[in-house]
């Protein structure tokens, strides 16, 4: 993402804090906020850190100001949390005063202020939202419901492998064929619908589209007028580019979607519900929600479940491709459990192996390393601090997954490690929690979508490892497992190219 202050020098960067100097407000300084950099006027600390407050930036602030710590970014603060005592603080004992959703302009815009569910502010509405999804999405009846269409639309990819000459030997970007898969997968699930292939016209459109509002969201480029208010209106146009992307994405599913199973749900007379769509649009009909309340669903799916989903996926496939004996003992795990039996759901409880695959991928490179931002309503203590309201609060999940003090090697990718000294380490909301391994949060504002995250990455990565030995493309000894961060996500810079070598059938 293109930062504010792209090329400037350190030595021109410090400039302005030169002229401020006189006027800094020592942070701390009469109230009992917590340790952070010397503030100054309008700018705050922004100048000083940067946009770029990525995972590993924010661990370095960590190591100097302490588990928690503040920054005042313009107008806004910002606390951030590095360690498992109060990462339990704000998830879970005070989940209620720290379980609401900052937002900044650009994400007034992508919510209409709050209509969703994933950004809106803890509260009755989140509340209804919240239990109006889970019925069609987070549950053990779903997963049922959807499974053999999970593994049916895996296998498709397998087969695809299978027939693809180029794919075997010079490799493929395998990210576009598990993207158009995870598609599949979900809008079978909401809308009973799938897409043909990489060159439907409609999963062209869903993507673009998907793409481009997650690039405008997470861009560091409107940082100046979220932070400092006087400099909004220069804003204008980018906030406008905004609103424009949103009314067509919006249109788009709403036309291609929603509204046929509107009709349909119409014409049988709201009998017989199939998919999400169809529950979602009877508590619309029961007035519980509104149509605008409807497409939140619909785009918060599109946000929260397929591009995360998707980046664990290429962060598990890069490894094993990177660490042959991880790989091959994954595959021994396969064959000697499975033998010919297809991979499925239902024995992914016999493959401790691959649960522990699923984990370490998830601890190493969480796909988003910072949690989705907390924020407390009202002025609120955190580690014997003052936080102020509306406090933007960060947890840092990924440093608690790879602090040395906590983890072993922590920066070795070694799934051993979740069957050996940490295999009491549940991934699983609720039950026992391990506050240093948090890649879904935990708590209220926890992912529901875990219930269905964790068998589709296991399911697909067991699929192609019993049937392939993944390995680089001719010339190449390592894949590339350089990191991409944006606002929160953690994403592989380079999407691999991955040979997939058939296993004998
Ligand atoms: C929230 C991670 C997949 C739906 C979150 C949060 C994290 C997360 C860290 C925020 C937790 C917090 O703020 O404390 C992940 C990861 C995934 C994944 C790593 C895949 C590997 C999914 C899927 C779905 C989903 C498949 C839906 C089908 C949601 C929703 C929220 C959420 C709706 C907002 C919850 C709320 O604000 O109440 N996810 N997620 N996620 N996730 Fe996921």
């Amino acid at each position: 993402a293109k930062s504010f202050f792209p090329d400037l020098s350190p030595f021109f960067l410090s400039l302005p804090l030169l002229v401020l100097l006189p006027f800094a407000l020592f942070s701390g300084s009469g109230s009992d906020t917590p340790p952070g950099p010397v503030s100054f006027p309008i700018v705050g600390n922004w100048l000083q850190v940067g946009n770029d407050l990525n995972h590993r930036n924010l661990v370095d602030l960590a190591k100097k100001y302490g588990n928690v710590f503040l920054l005042r970014l313009g107008a806004r603060n910002l606390v951030v949390v590095s360690d498992p005592k109060l990462a339990t603080e704000v998830l879970h004992t005070q989940g209620v005063e720290f379980g609401s959703r900052p937002r900044n302009v650009v994400w007034d815009i992508f919510t209409d202020n709050g209509k969703d569910m994933v950004f809106t502010e803890y509260g009755d509405h989140w509340r209804k939202m919240r239990r109006i999804m889970t019925l069609p999405f987070f549950t053990n009846k779903v997963v049922q419901q959807y499974r053999e269409m999970w593994e049916e639309e895996m296998d498709m990819v397998v087969r695809d492998l299978r027939g693809d000459r180029v794919a075997q030997t010079e490799g493929v970007v395998v990210r576009r064929r598990l993207q158009l898969m995870l598609y599949n997968v979900m809008y079978r699930m909401m809308f009973d619908a799938r897409f043909e292939s990489m060159s439907d016209p409609l999963f062209q459109q869903a993507t673009r589209f998907n793409s481009e509002r997650s690039r405008l969201a997470q861009s560091f480029e409107y940082n100046y007028g979220d932070f400092i208010p006087i400099l909004r209106p220069f804003l204008k146009g980018y906030l406008n580019k905004c609103r424009d992307l949103q009314s067509r994405r919006l249109a788009f599913f709403n036309d291609n979607y929603v509204e046929k199973r509107r009709k349909l749900m119409a014409a049988r007379d709201g009998k017989r519900l199939r998919c999400a769509m169809d529950y979602i649009l009877e508590a619309e009909m029961n007035g519980e929600i509104s149509s605008d309340n409807v497409i939140y669903i619909v785009e918060n799916i599109n946000v929260a479940a397929i591009e995360t989903t998707l980046w664990s996926m290429e962060w598990a496939i890069a490894e094993l491709v990177n660490h042959p004996n991880a790989q091959q003992r994954l595959r021994k795990e396969l064959w000697d459990v499975l033998g010919d039996e297809p991979l499925t759901e239902t024995n992914l409880q016999r493959l401790p192996y691959l649960q522990a695959v699923a984990k370490e991928t998830l601890r190493l490179h969480s796909p988003i390393p910072l949690l989705v931002p907390h924020m407390n309503l009202e002025e609120a203590k955190l580690g014997g601090y003052d936080i102020p309201k509306r406090t933007k609060v960060i947890v840092n999940a990924w440093w608690l997954g790879n602090n040395p003090e906590w983890w072993h090697k922590p920066e070795e990718f070694r799934p051993e490690r979740f069957l050996d000294e940490e295999k009491e380490v549940e991934a699983l909301v609720g039950g026992k929690v391990d506050f240093r391994f948090l890649p879904f949060g935990v708590g209220r504002r926890s992912c529901p979508g875990i219930i269905l995250a964790l068998p589709l990455l296991s399911l697909i990565v067991g699929k192609l490892v019993k049937d392939f030995e993944m390995v680089p493309p001719p010339g190449v000894d390592k894949i590339d497992v350089t990191e991409k961060g944006g606002q929160f996500s953690l994403q592989i810079a380079n999407h691999s190219t991955i040979a997939f070598h058939p296993i004998a059938p």
